[in-house]
């Protein structure tokens, strides 16, 4: 019995996936709604992977989607190849940008975490720093850089100075994003940081960089609409 079950379900399965409709059938409202739910479903693929969650192989770490403590893979080796590239042909333009930080292990954002809160109280903090856990540095695909003289550097103003433009504008051509723009504090959660560029491959940055998104937004996921 089990076996004839199984080629019913497999015949009826291929009769789904054929796209074309034979004359006079007809699609209920019930079942329409059934198609367009799982084509919805089907357009991102979310995966919760060794502590961490992929959406479309991408990793996603916000404050609604945590990174698990235990996470602790160090700088991903080809995100830090890129960045020296990019900092490389920055030079080539006349440009000194400077790499100022990057992997953190989840107790390094421990202590940066609690320094700030103790310095400007929780809610500010939480404007710029993330709690233990929900750290993209902690992915080792994160990193912030600055320039020389460093007066600009962790702040709004290194947007201003020439690196910063041209990193905003030129990031996404070797795998990375402004992973936190300004205007879009409320989906990423964190102020504008001009300095901090998460790689996410030369594809996904394209489209991401074309289409003025965050992370959030492209993936669909992790933020409330
Ligand atoms: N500054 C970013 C949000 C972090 O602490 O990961
Ligand atoms: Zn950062």
């Amino acid at each position: 019995m089990k076996k004839y079950l199984g080629v019913i379900l497999a015949a009826t399965v291929t009769l789904t996936a054929c796209g074309e409709k034979s004359e006079g059938e007809k699609t209920s409202k019930k079942e329409s709604a059934i198609h367009t739910e799982q084509i919805s479903k089907q357009k991102h693929q979310i995966k919760k992977e060794n502590g961490v969650t992929k959406i479309d192989n991408l990793i996603l770490v916000n404050k609604k989607v945590p990174i698990s403590k235990s996470y602790n893979k160090g700088e991903d080796a080809v995100a830090r190849t890129q960045l020296n590239k990019m900092i490389e042909d920055g030079r080539k333009h006349g440009l000194n940008i400077l790499y100022r930080s990057g992997f953190r292990s989840y107790a390094e954002q421990t202590q940066l975490y609690n320094s700030y809160v103790q310095r400007d109280g929780k809610a500010a903090a939480d404007k710029y720093s993330a709690a233990p856990g929900t750290s993209e540095h902690q992915t080792g695909l994160a990193f912030d850089v600055g320039t020389n003289p460093s007066n600009a550097d962790f702040k709004e103003a290194f947007g201003q100075t020439r690196e910063g433009k041209w990193l905003a504008d030129n990031a996404y051509k070797y795998g990375f994003i402004l992973r936190y723009p300004k205007g879009k504090e409320k989906i990423t959660g964190y102020q504008y940081e001009p300095w901090h560029f998460r790689y996410v491959g030369k594809k996904d940055a394209k489209k991401i960089h074309a289409q003025k998104l965050t992370l959030e937004e492209y993936l669909d996921y992790g933020y409330k609409k």
